[in-house]
């Protein structure tokens, strides 16, 4: 009987739940023992009671639990090889054959080493006595499958990654609240959200709002940028807008590298000498809300579909089966080398095309101002 595990690892994001319950409930349909490796690779170094059996009904109800229910970890000691020896020890001492890992890029970059790296950690462990070869002898390959899950939507090679639609709406739902009392002052908010090397949730939340301004990592700005961000404001603002919104990703920085600041671009909108905004400017930093709170529907619908092809994935794979992740593209639930999509997302984290970015923003050409 083939005996499949899953874990969150990274940080976390809602619709992990979904993928976790999708992964027991198909492994188990399709007459395989389901496993939850709890917090991440923590739980593989450290064994015991972190990896545990699940059956049927102990997922019951997860759909509606944001965070991950099986916890998730930074885990320092699988970034080296001794704890990826311990790892592997673990998982052969629990029969563990097939792992599916939910996590980001840098979660599912690891494992794919873990899999290269399998023969020969089996072999120390044999050589330094650890296991015998009757122990490893049906665990020759490690069979792994990676599931996206970042609100940050920053991996290439699928639409939309777990995680990443709830973080949206949560955002939009944010910066409703705080435009009606913008709007009642006349304000300018200055509100910073997540993605440290991924502008996609400052970008849409920017088109869904109708901000004024965005800032993202992908399109460093000019060292002029505060004349452009002063004129789009005024003319909005001489267009009848009483509030203003620009919105600034954690990771936006300009052509120097340098970072762009929510307080630099407070003072800018305040900036009461001759010629200056002098808008009454306020800093609201999203955080955590971003991250927490239950999957939309979107997210808990990828979750689950891609969860099921993750263990179908690991069901029909061979030896000489590239690691895949599951991805979705145009509303297709469909595998793909993973390593090819993590050095693919490093070359188009590097720019995007500064007139596609105006055009979809609306920002330069156009005369209308919410
Ligand atoms: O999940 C990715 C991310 O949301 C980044 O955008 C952000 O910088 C980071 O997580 C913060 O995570 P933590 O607080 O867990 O370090």
């Amino acid at each position: 009987k083939k005996k499949i595990a899953v874990m969150t690892s990274g940080g976390d994001s809602p619709g992990m739940n979904a993928v976790v319950r999708a992964v027991v409930r198909m492994a188990i349909h399709m007459g395989c023992d389901a496993y939850c490796v709890y917090e991440g690779y923590e739980g593989l170094v450290q064994g015991g009671d972190l990896i545990k059996k699940m059956q049927w009904n102990d997922v019951r109800g997860w759909l509606s639990e944001g965070g991950t229910l099986i916890g998730t970890a930074r885990c320092m000691a699988f970034y080296e090889r001794p704890g990826r020896l311990v790892a592997a020890k673990n998982m052969i001492l629990h029969g563990i054959d097939a792992l599916i890992i939910c996590g980001g890029d840098g979660s599912l970059t690891g494992a794919d080493k873990f899999r290269a790296e399998w023969p020969s950690l089996l072999e120390e462990l044999v050589a330094n006595g650890q296991l015998t070869k009757e122990q490893i002898g049906p665990y020759q390959h490690l069979n792994i499958v990676g599931l996206v899950g970042s609100i940050d939507n920053d991996l290439s090679g699928t639409d939309a990654t777990i995680g990443c639609y709830s973080a949206l709406a949560r955002i939009c739902e944010m910066v409703d609240y705080i435009e009606a009392t913008a709007s009642s002052h006349s304000r300018a908010f200055v509100i910073e959200v997540m993605g440290r090397h991924c502008g996609w949730l400052a970008l849409m939340a920017g088109v869904a709002t109708g901000a004024d301004f965005v800032f993202i990592p992908e399109r460093p700005r000019d060292r002029d940028w505060k004349a452009d961000m002063s004129n789009v404001v005024r003319r909005h603002r001489e267009l009848g807008k009483r509030k203003t919104i620009v919105i600034v990703a954690e990771g936006a920085r300009d052509k120097d590298g340098t970072k762009i600041t929510p307080e630099e671009i407070k003072d800018l909108l305040a900036d009461k000498s001759e010629g200056g905004l002098a808008l009454d400017t306020r800093i609201t930093t999203l955080g955590h809300v971003q991250r927490g709170g239950t999957a939309v529907s979107y997210d808990r619908t990828l979750g689950t579909l891609q969860g099921v092809e993750a263990v179908r994935a690991v069901l029909e794979a061979t030896p000489e089966t590239e690691t895949p992740f599951i991805a979705i593209n145009e509303n297709k639930i469909v595998r793909k080398p993973l390593m090819k999509a993590v050095a693919e997302t490093k070359e188009l984290s590097k720019a995007v095309d500064a007139k596609d970015f105006e055009k979809a923003m609306g920002l330069r050409d156009t005369e209308f101002a919410d």
